[in-house]
């Protein structure tokens, strides 16, 4: 017996030096961001606030050397034929936030640039806001409001400036996974309701095997296994189009964060897997409201926006079921209130997402059911009650040039049919190639963020 448990606690120790680790080539600083959680009584700041770059952003290479595991959209197969393997023989490099990816903060504003031209070409980012050094920031976001100001006027057709929230482990999936030495603070731990398989590192293993290259992104490739969990898209916009969305996940009864394969991934069925790929979105131009976002818009473009959300439950408390995500928002000093939708052929105007509001406008469009298959408003409360992480990101979109948001889609659809126009944009914009050529210097910048009770986050 004592000599077993000498073994065995010894292979602990060997496994516990050789997981996924970190590089030692440059150091990992969290660029500080700032902002403020709010009731009645008043704001106040938290100045620990810091961001850090997701994982898949960062450089990859083996342990103790220069070579490359990872290289433009493809693995080194000698290093990485085991995903286990690949884990423990490679580590992720700390990140130079303002040469190498364009990420910079000053007091209470982030500021994520498109095209950064260092050494190497890096194309858009993702960050979270942390807690600390090495835990996300989680958020419960029942019966709270959260609230954000964004400048999204250099922000053209193709792009997509987003703030929205996921159910990830505030860990980085360190606890979960025992492969994983490098957690939140390398940004690991990423899943949305994409299910997304272009992620290089899940569970503290490699997606290397069975990845395949994409045929039109030099940077990234789809693994075997994809990564779920829930996510509310509070903000996916550029100058043109904004949309917010719900889409809860199955997963969210298992605990969040899921690894899947095959058909649980979405794949072959888009509807046919762990979460609602489609989501719920409230998009006033799509809403039929074509005046009301835009540059020189009821709400304008051009200039800075404040953006309010509040999630509101059925009881008037962070135990309710979630009920309506209701809009507001804030430019010039004065308070606009959502558009409504426009259809009154088809159902009764609404300017806030509700269950009713899902199933009208699922329904009016014709579109496909899963945001109600996947538990609806109910499903996604259930997840935000444990807790998301705040993700602020820009990006161009190498599956459908981002039409579902700025243009008509689909592309053949009928534009004057309800639900396919989405935004001004020609459905020949928004290819990467194109965007990343013609708007290298395209920007977001997201400042003082608030959390709070209702009604305590903003004013006229
Ligand atoms: C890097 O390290 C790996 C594993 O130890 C080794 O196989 C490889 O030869 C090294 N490469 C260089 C360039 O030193
Ligand atoms: C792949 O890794 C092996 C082992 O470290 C190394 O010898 C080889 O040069 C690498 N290949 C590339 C293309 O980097
Ligand atoms: C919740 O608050 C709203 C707004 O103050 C109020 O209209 C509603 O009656 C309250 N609902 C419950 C169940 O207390
Ligand atoms: C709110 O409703 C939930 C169930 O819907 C219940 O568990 C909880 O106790 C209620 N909270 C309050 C303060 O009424
Ligand atoms: C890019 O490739 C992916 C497959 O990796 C495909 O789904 C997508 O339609 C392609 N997009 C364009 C614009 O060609």
């Amino acid at each position: 017996m004592l000599r077993a448990t000498y073994i065995l606690s010894s292979l602990a120790v060997l496994s516990a030096v050789r997981g996924q680790g970190v590089g030692t080539y440059q150091t990992e600083t969290h660029p500080k961001l700032s902002w403020q959680t709010c009731t009645r009584s008043g704001c106040t700041t938290n100045s620990a606030g810091t961001v850090a770059l997701d994982a898949n952003w960062r450089w990859t290479h083996v342990t103790g050397n220069y070579t490359n595991c990872y290289t433009g959209n493809t693995w080194n197969t000698t290093i990485c034929k085991d995903n286990a393997e690949c884990a423990k023989n490679c580590v992720l490099e700390g990140a130079n936030y303002q040469s190498t990816y364009g990420i910079t903060t000053s007091g209470n504003a982030l500021t994520l640039k498109f095209v950064t031209k260092g050494e190497n070409t890096n194309i858009g980012s993702r960050v979270y806001l942390m807690a600390s050094d090495s835990r996300y920031q989680m958020f419960n976001l029942m019966n709270k409001e959260f609230t954000f100001d964004v400048d999204v006027s250099q922000l053209p057709c193709g792009l997509n400036g987003a703030l929205y929230f996921v159910q990830m482990d505030a860990d980085g999936g360190m606890a979960k996974s025992s492969n994983n030495k490098a957690g939140a603070k390398y940004g690991t731990g990423y899943c949305d309701s994409q299910c997304p398989r272009d992620i290089k590192y899940i569970d503290g293993e490699a997606n290397a095997v069975g990845w395949t290259a994409s045929p039109n992104d030099t940077n990234a490739g789809l693994g075997n296994y994809g990564t779920c969990c829930s996510e509310m898209d509070i903000w996916e916009a550029n100058s043109i189009s904004t949309a917010y969305t719900p889409h809860p996940c199955k997963t969210q009864n298992s605990g969040g964060q899921q690894r899947c394969t095959g058909q649980q991934c979405n794949v072959p069925d888009r509807y046919g897997g762990l979460c609602d790929p489609d989501g719920c979105d409230f998009n006033s131009f799509r809403m039929g409201e074509k005046n009301f976002y835009g540059p020189g818009k009821t709400v304008n473009s051009n200039k800075k926006i404040t953006v309010v959300t509040q999630f509101l439950t059925n009881n008037n408390s962070t135990s309710g079921t979630l009920t309506e995500i209701r809009r507001i928002y804030v430019q010039d000093g004065k308070v606009i209130p959502n558009s409504k939708s426009n259809f009154p052929n088809l159902f009764p105007a609404q300017d806030s997402i509700t269950d009713k509001f899902c199933d009208d406008a699922k329904k009016g469009f014709g579109d496909a059911t899963s945001f109600q298959k996947n538990g609806g408003l109910q499903q996604m409360g259930a997840g935000l009650a444990k807790g998301h992480v705040l993700v602020l990101s820009i990006w161009d979109d190498h599956t459908a040039n981002m039409l579902w948001l700025d243009s008509n889609y689909p592309t053949d659809g009928d534009a004057s049919k309800p639900g396919i126009a989405r935004g001004t944009c020609s459905t020949s914009s928004g290819a990467p190639k194109d965007v990343e050529a013609n708007s290298p210097n395209a920007q977001v910048i997201f400042s003082n963020i608030k959390f709070g009770d209702i009604g305590t986050t903003y004013s006229a």
